[in-house]
């Protein structure tokens, strides 16, 4: 759980321009921003950002949020993630209170982890010092001290038990839970990485969480790496990510490449902004990962066939993860180079031109189904567009399926519209981004009062607390979603709008909500105008209630005399409500 208060101050703290400026081209337009949803294709903008009110609203699709929520809907992420991201960006560290002693537990043992790792990390670096061999491995590869620094690289002793030195305790058993050591049958336990040039893999928050050990010279396994831990697991690190951070922002871009190697000499010539999987293919939570980072991902392989292979699995990774203003490219290196050997061979220069010029997702995939199937003749063709149809189907993209679809078509020597029916596009082209955009509510015709009043309440939440909910008609969303905010207002009296809406996500009452805060854009109360419209409002429903109950009275009193007394009291309450109107 995290608290209301920090979320607060979160949202106070970011501005939500620059959040989504960080994906989105906005342009001025009066008080608003404007520009292309990022939630479905358009050509004109109609996505509109309020800095005044901190919220988006897509007029085309409906999406609509605050930061927070831009920032699960974009990328594809989790409440409390989307939280930790923006605080990350704000420099705010975000408070967890209300966790389970188990929790509290298995997060002290991962403090202690961490704290383990980065002293196995300090042993390595200074023994890096000490070792004329070491030192004369790293500088045969052309790596500079600066360089060596900057990835903390180090050199594990050719020691059964180094580790003892920094570790006299050296049973413990944090030292097996992050696989510095090895336990053997024989009940001996001995240091996993000996005698070989250790490269630390830090998580994106800084912590040393694995290591990879290079062997000098000949010998087997080249490399060797941490086990997965409970700090450690492959699929979801990328070595590099903490150095490369900034100059992933830069460059707009990123390149995945294959090796430890390979990161720390494009760093050293220059490029600053490559990652490498951990000895596993790419996973979708590394893609996901990168496109929060970068406008643009370029996947480096090998020119064998090894490499491009790899690369196939890429493309299928990235298929249903490609975003229309996110580019993804292959880049495909001369047979005999990997990139350290490459950018050594050509420098900075040429490696970055290989990297712009990297053929694009479509290009990749199109050129190897064509590769697959004879287009000269009819059977060919419509094989052609059997391979197609998956590939097709996992894209999510609605722009680049587009452009494939009309690609294939006319390979295929068939027009869109038989394409896209003989691979079944149709159904789903719409559906697959819809899970982007928040559900959307019919907008309704005429504004109804409590819609009215709800706009009042966001502008100014304290006045929640004023509601008489029999006043309120009982049938309306509005009114189950004034009741909520009274109620949240009434724990913490302190809820601004952005907290009251940041609440109202997620719950049944996010749809009315986000109209009524949508619908602000244009004409809503300031915080100023909201109370003595709130107060005229409720004024005005309560004339109308009494004008009911007048009715109803009249109309027993035909047949149930004596209740004259009771009318005439109800009218003179009419009479006063009437005058207090302005
Ligand atoms: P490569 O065999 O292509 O090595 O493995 P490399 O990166 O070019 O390394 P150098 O230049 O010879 O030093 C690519 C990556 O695959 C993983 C490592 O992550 C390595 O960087 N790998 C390779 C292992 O984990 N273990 C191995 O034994 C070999
Ligand atoms: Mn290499």
């Amino acid at each position: 759980m995290i608290p209301d208060s920090f979320k607060q101050d979160l949202l106070n703290r970011v501005d939500i321009v620059d959040v989504v400026s960080r994906y989105v081209q906005l342009k001025k337009g009066g008080a608003n921003y404007q520009g292309l949803c990022p939630f479905h294709t358009e050509k004109s903008p109609s996505f509109t950002v309020s800095p005044a009110k901190q919220f988006y609203h897509c007029f085309g699709c409906g999406a609509h949020g605050n930061a927070i929520g831009f920032v699960m809907a974009y990328g594809s992420m989790g409440y409390v993630d989307a939280i930790k991201d923006l605080a990350a960006s704000a420099g705010m560290t975000v408070p967890e209170i209300q966790r389970s002693p188990q929790e509290n537990q298995r997060r002290e043992r991962e403090t202690d982890l961490y704290a383990v790792m980065e002293k196995a990390m300090e042993f390595f670096r200074t023994h890096l010092k000490d070792s004329p061999k070491a030192i004369g491995y790293l500088k045969s590869r052309g790596l500079t001290g600066e360089v060596a620094a900057r990835f903390r690289i180090g050199y594990a002793p050719d020691d059964w038990q180094g580790l003892k030195t920094v570790f006299p305790d050296y049973d413990d058993k944090s030292l097996a839970e992050t696989g510095l050591v090895i336990d053997n049958e024989a009940g001996r336990r001995y240091d996993r990485f000996r005698d070989r040039v250790m490269f630390p893999i830090f998580s994106q928050r800084g912590s040393v969480i694995g290591f990879g050990g290079r062997v000098m010279g000949e010998g087997e396994p080249k490399y060797l790496n941490s086990p997965e831990t409970a700090l450690f697991e492959k699929g979801r690190e990328l070595y590099g990510l903490m150095q490369a951070r900034d100059a992933i922002r830069t460059a707009g871009r990123v390149l995945v490449v294959e090796g430890y190697m390979d990161v720390v000499a494009l760093a050293q010539y220059g490029v600053g902004y490559a990652v490498a999987t951990l000895g596993t293919a790419t996973t979708p939570t590394h893609i996901t990962k990168l496109l929060r980072l970068a406008d643009e991902i370029v996947f480096c392989f090998d020119g064998d066939s090894a490499g491009r292979k790899a690369a196939w699995r890429a493309l299928e990774v990235s298929l249903p993860l490609a975003v229309d203003h996110k580019p993804m490219r292959f880049l495909f290196l001369p047979a005999e180079d990997d990139p350290d050997s490459y950018v050594r061979k050509h420098g900075q220069e040429a490696f970055e031109r290989l990297a712009r010029e990297a053929q694009t997702l479509s290009g990749f995939l199109m050129g190897e189904l064509r590769g697959q199937a004879d287009l000269g003749t009819a059977e060919g063709r419509s094989k052609f567009l059997t391979e197609a149809k998956p590939h097709l189907e996992k894209i999510t993209a609605a722009g680049l399926k587009l452009q494939l679809v009309k690609e294939v078509a006319s390979l295929a020597q068939v027009s869109q519209d038989e394409a896209e029916r003989l691979m079944g596009l149709r159904a789903t082209g719409e559906r697959s981004y819809a899970r982007a955009a928040p559900s959307r509510a019919p907008a309704p015709l005429i504004t109804s009062q409590e819609q009215k009043l709800l706009r009042c309440v966001l502008a100014k939440p304290s006045l929640a607390t004023g509601l008489d909910p029999d006043l309120l008609d009982e049938r309306l969303g509005e009114t189950a979603a004034l009741k909520a905010i009274a109620g949240w207002v009434e724990e913490d009296p302190a809820s601004g709008e952005a907290i009251i809406v940041e609440r109202a996500q997620g719950s049944e009452h996010e749809a009315v909500v986000f109209r009524a805060q949508a619908a602000m854009l244009d004409h809503g109360p300031g915080e100023e105008s909201a109370e003595p419209e709130f107060r005229q409002i409720l004024l005005s429903l309560s004339i109308k209630r009494k004008n009911e109950e007048i009715e109803t009275l009249k109309r027993e009193a035909a047949s149930r005399p004596g209740l004259g007394a009771e009318l005439l009291r109800r009218t003179n309450e009419l009479a006063v409500l009437k005058s207090q109107r302005m």
